[in-house]
């Protein structure tokens, strides 16, 4: 069955704006996890997007309870690609499920509460440790917060897109 919709959970905003982008690419509706349950029948078949959260796609496990995922965004400061591995076990993703990656930023005017401060803890962490380049990377782009989106990061999720509906 061809996919149905573009799910996604965002915080900030980042998410919301890719899962605007891909909706006007396929011409799938955008909507979030908690409309979408409202509104589509369970098992609907449909891609998951969320933002990274400490090495996680957030709620992915809660869109795969009501849904099937046919591929999963991660949409987050960096490209999951070495990551890969855990984030798809800690997630419990089975292996036919892609996982595709979007630079986004770091939002600080609209990061309130909890997580504002997970953030805040994080600079203070990094900042202290002797860093790998990845997180010499992380600490830079939190720091200078700001935004990264681009159309540009869609590529390969689009090139899959067109593949599955060709081939289903
Ligand atoms: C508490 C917290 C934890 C985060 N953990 C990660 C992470 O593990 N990897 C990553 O690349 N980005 C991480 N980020 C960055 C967010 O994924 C990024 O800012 C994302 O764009 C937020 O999406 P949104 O605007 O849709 O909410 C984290 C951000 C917060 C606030």
């Amino acid at each position: 069955m061809p996919m149905k919709a573009i799910v996604y959970t965002s915080n900030t905003g980042f998410t919301a704006q890719y899962a605007r982008i891909l909706s006007e690419k396929t011409g799938l509706p955008a909507m979030t996890l908690e409309d979408a349950r409202n509104n589509l029948p369970k098992g609907t078949p449909i891609v998951y997007m969320g933002w990274l959260f400490v090495g996680s796609v957030k709620d992915y496990r809660r869109a795969a309870k009501h849904f099937t995922v046919k591929a999963v965004c991660g949409v987050g400061l960096c490209d999951t690609g070495s990551l890969l591995p855990e984030l798809r076990k800690s997630m419990k993703l089975p292996d036919a499920v892609p996982v595709f990656t979007f630079q986004s930023g770091m939002n600080h005017d609209k990061l309130t509460g909890i997580y504002q401060h997970m953030i805040q803890v994080l600079v203070k962490v990094l900042s202290q440790k002797k860093r790998t380049e990845d997180e010499d990377k992380m600490l830079a782009l939190i720091k200078a917060g700001g935004s990264h989106v681009s159309e540009s990061y869609t590529e390969y999720f689009m090139n899959w897109y067109k593949n599955e509906n060709t081939t289903v």
